[in-house]
């Protein structure tokens, strides 16, 4: 009972319509309720269509009602152990299992190696397409490990944003520089961070899984 009173509470605020209005809810206005009796004589619920749901102004007093909002309380189970089909795992084991500095790292480097053979091939959308790539798990990195968050905003506006302004203008001298740039600045994080010894280099071939024709 206590769920259809919700129900008909949330119908009132949104006055949207919901398939399912109970009996209830109908006697006030319809003449001649089609409610079917249970053998006990209650009334049940009547299934609608959505277009037999008249459009009902919001009353004033309905507009004030309170809505019931979800609360922790009501979350079932141990909401900072969640349960999954093999078991229970805590918030801390969730976060360790997230893929981290390297990991994100190592498809930064696959991303910006077929960044620049694209570009070298004119296949310009295809070169935006990787630098985003970078942009995008870069600002992952910074999510898991904050402590690069500054670093890696900085490298976004100065060093990607070159590259892609290149891209854009399908200027391949342009690209050049830039990309060279960004691979000097991000060498020298490496340095910054204690991985001196993690110097990317463009590998001599080109990706053949993809068509880096313009
Ligand atoms: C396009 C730019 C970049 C490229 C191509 C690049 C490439 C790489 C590669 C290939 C690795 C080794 C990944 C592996 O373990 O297999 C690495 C590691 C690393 N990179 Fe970058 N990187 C770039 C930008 C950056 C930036 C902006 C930062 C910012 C702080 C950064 C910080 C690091 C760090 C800290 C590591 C060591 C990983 C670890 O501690 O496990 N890199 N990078």
């Amino acid at each position: 009972m206590l769920s259809g009173r919700r129900t008909l509470r949330r119908l009132r605020q949104s006055a949207a319509g919901l398939a399912v209005v109970t009996a209830a809810g109908l006697a006030e206005r319809d003449a001649k309720p089609e409610v079917p009796q249970r053998d006990d004589g209650t009334p049940r619920q009547r299934d609608l269509r959505v277009e037999e749901i008249p459009k009902r102004p919001v009353r004033r007093s309905a507009r004030m009602m309170p809505v019931h909002l979800r609360t922790i309380d009501d979350v079932p189970g141990d909401a900072t152990r969640p349960s999954t089909p093999h078991g229970e795992l805590t918030l801390e084991q969730i976060a360790e299992l997230l893929p981290g500095t390297g990991e994100l790292m190592q498809s930064v480097g696959v991303a910006w190696w077929k960044c620049a053979y694209a570009a070298r091939g004119g296949n310009w959308a295809l070169a935006a397409y990787f630098a985003r790539r970078v942009r995008g798990l870069q600002r992952k990195l910074a999510i898991v490990r904050p402590k690069y968050a500054d670093d890696i905003a900085a490298f976004e506006s100065a060093q990607i944003a070159a590259v892609l302004a290149a891209c854009e203008h399908a200027d391949r001298a342009t690209f050049d520089a830039a990309f060279a740039n960004a691979v000097d600045v991000a060498n020298e994080l490496h340095v910054k961070w204690g991985k001196g010894y993690i110097r990317w280099t463009l590998p001599t071939d080109a990706p053949t899984d993809l068509d880096l024709k313009g």
